[in-house]
């Protein structure tokens, strides 16, 4: 069973689970208290808890919003779980560390966040729901684990994703210059949605409760890099173009991966292969006679029509 309120997310993206005969899906805001009653009578084990909206440049956008879900969504989610004695997965982010003093960033590391700032809707809504996962499992004896995310990427983020990844090969398709905002030497890591999902259910099964993890890759790229990456595995030869970077940002983020490793984890996709299979489910020819593709095309295309690029 999923829900999702599709604020950031695709309906689309739930194609591939229509021949699951027990997979079931509910258009629901966890905001909504309508969201606990709903599933009084639906037997849950385990909760992912992965809603929030997503991506810097929507905070001034969606603030309100990451900071509901985050706050009254967590509550609603902890409640159900309370019903059902079921487990919680609490997808948290790097961004809960803030613009961090310390390099890697180890899970004892309390961060360095303006409550105030720019960013403050979606790192203090974060920030807010671990406390919440903590205080109210404690309380409740729920099995509640925490997974922080730094960066990650796959086939199916949404074309008007205002992510990083995402931005660059809708550049690289319709033809135009890569924008990098700042002068591209901040560093993040990437991780391919495999690993991010082998990474939640290996925490699942056998992370401690009221515990935190770090999910990550352990590669360090700058964004300058990752633009010359993406143009060389597309074969393209777009510009890159600077600008001022339209909110305060982050130098360095850069996992300690020592507690999930011990887990067992680790990371098995390579920067380069993860994005040639995004490159590949997204239809992007490397240029032959000069042709460029100018569409988005969604990895389901055999039922979906295709998608013009939005900028
Ligand atoms: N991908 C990353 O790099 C990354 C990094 C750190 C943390 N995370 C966290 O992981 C989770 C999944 O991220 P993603 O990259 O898949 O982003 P995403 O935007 O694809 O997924 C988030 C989903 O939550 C849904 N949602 C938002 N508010 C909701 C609400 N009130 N009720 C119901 N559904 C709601 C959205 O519609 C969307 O489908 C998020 O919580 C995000 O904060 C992701």
């Amino acid at each position: 069973m999923a829900v999702d309120n599709l604020i950031t997310g695709r309906r689309k993206n739930l194609v591939s689970f229509r021949s699951h005969a027990r997979f079931r899906f509910h258009q629901i805001d966890i905001v909504d208290q309508a969201f606990v009653s709903a599933f009084q009578q639906t037997p849950i084990d385990v909760i992912f808890h992965l809603a929030c909206p997503t991506g810097v440049p929507n905070i001034q956008r969606l603030g309100e919003e990451m900071l509901l879900t985050s706050s009254v969504g967590t509550k609603h989610v902890i409640d159900l779980a309370r019903q059902h004695r079921a487990a919680i997965i609490f997808t948290s982010s790097c961004e809960v560390y803030g613009q961090p003093e310390l390099s890697p960033q180890h899970e004892l590391y309390t961060g360095n966040v303006d409550p105030i700032g720019p960013r403050s809707a979606y790192e203090e809504g974060k920030r807010f729901a671990e406390s919440l996962m903590v205080a109210l499992g404690k309380k409740y004896g729920l099995d509640t684990k925490i997974v922080r995310i730094f960066n990650a990427y796959g086939p199916h983020m949404s074309p008007d994703d205002q992510r990083v990844i995402p931005r660059f090969l809708r550049n690289v398709s319709s033809g135009s210059e890569l924008t990098i905002y700042g002068d591209g030497t901040q560093e993040r890591t990437f991780l391919y949605v495999d690993d991010l999902i082998r990474g939640l259910l290996l925490v699942l099964q056998h992370g401690q409760p009221f515990e935190v993890y770090n999910l990550g890759s352990d590669r360090p790229t700058t964004i300058n890099e990752l633009a010359a990456l993406v143009l060389k595995l597309t074969g393209r030869t777009n510009g890159i173009v600077h600008l001022p970077h339209f909110i305060e940002d982050h130098y360095r983020r850069l996992p300690s991966l020592e507690k999930i490793q011990a887990l067992g984890w680790q990371p098995l996709v390579q920067l380069e292969h993860g994005l040639q299979k995004m490159i590949r489910a997204w239809r992007i020819t490397t240029p032959a006679n000069g042709f460029r593709s100018p569409v988005y095309v969604n990895p389901e295309a055999a039922t979906i029509k295709s998608v013009p690029l939005l900028d």
